[in-house]
């Protein structure tokens, strides 16, 4: 029986969820929870390998279905050696994209039947369903401008070079109102922050939403 909490990260290009998932896991950390920052694709050896294949400007054309099968390759292994092994041993888990990107990215933008998913998740995922999932939400153009920028910056390969971050703009529209409606079927399990503001403000909305929902009596 798991007894960590895991907790997804969720958001279209540009949203700042990987740096709120790293403040996240340092603001755990230093309130004394063990907790293990990871990522998706990736997280794991194997894992890590089908990620360079998915995301290779190389091979930027793929169908929703086939990217979907190899997030999902990637995902079982990333549970198997990363995520169950931490929860079981109770650390948290704090994971940057799970499921709901497969979910937004390859079905509602990408055009895979909702069925299809619900079984690869039904045989992967299976009970190791996320406790909570922050959905980052921003306006398509305004992340796009954010995901650039900080290629630049980096100067190495861009940030939107990805072939997803390449794709044209009704496809980032359909991200969002993808994330939105998951937010909406499971309000219990998503918390959809407004990911317009500064990102100290962002990180004390989800402060207070985990210590809302996760650590009641901690406030
Ligand atoms: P990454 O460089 O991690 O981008 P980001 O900072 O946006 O998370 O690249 C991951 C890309 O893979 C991103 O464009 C979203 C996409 N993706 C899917 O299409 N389906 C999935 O199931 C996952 C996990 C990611």
């Amino acid at each position: 029986m798991a007894s960590g909490k895991f907790i997804t990260f969720e958001g279209g290009e540009g949203s700042g969820k990987s740096t709120q998932a790293r403040l996240l896991a340092e603001r755990l950390q230093a309130g004394g929870i063990d907790a293990l920052l990871t990522r998706e694709p990736g997280g794991s050896p194997f894992a890590e390998r089908v990620r360079v294949l998915l995301l290779d400007p190389a091979t930027p054309s793929h169908a929703a279905l086939s990217e979907a099968l190899l997030f999902y390759a990637a995902r079982a292994d990333h549970l198997d050696k990363t995520i169950r092994p931490a929860l079981a041993a109770g650390r948290w888990v704090i994971c940057d994209r799970f499921s709901d990107s497969t979910r937004v990215y390859q079905g509602a933008a990408g055009g895979l039947r909702a069925e299809a998913l619900d079984a690869l998740e039904r045989l992967v995922v299976c009970e190791t369903r996320p406790h909570l999932t922050f959905i980052l939400d921003l306006a398509p153009a305004e992340g796009l401008a954010r995901a650039r920028a900080r290629g630049g910056v980096e100067g190495t390969v861009s940030a939107a070079t990805d072939p997803f971050e390449r794709r044209d703009p009704s496809f980032h529209a359909r991200l969002r109102a993808g994330y939105a409606e998951v937010a909406k079927a499971e309000p219990r399990r998503c918390a959809l922050i407004d990911a317009a503001r500064g990102r100290d403000a962002v990180a004390a909305e989800i402060w207070a939403v985990v210590e809302q929902r996760l650590l009641p009596g901690a406030s």
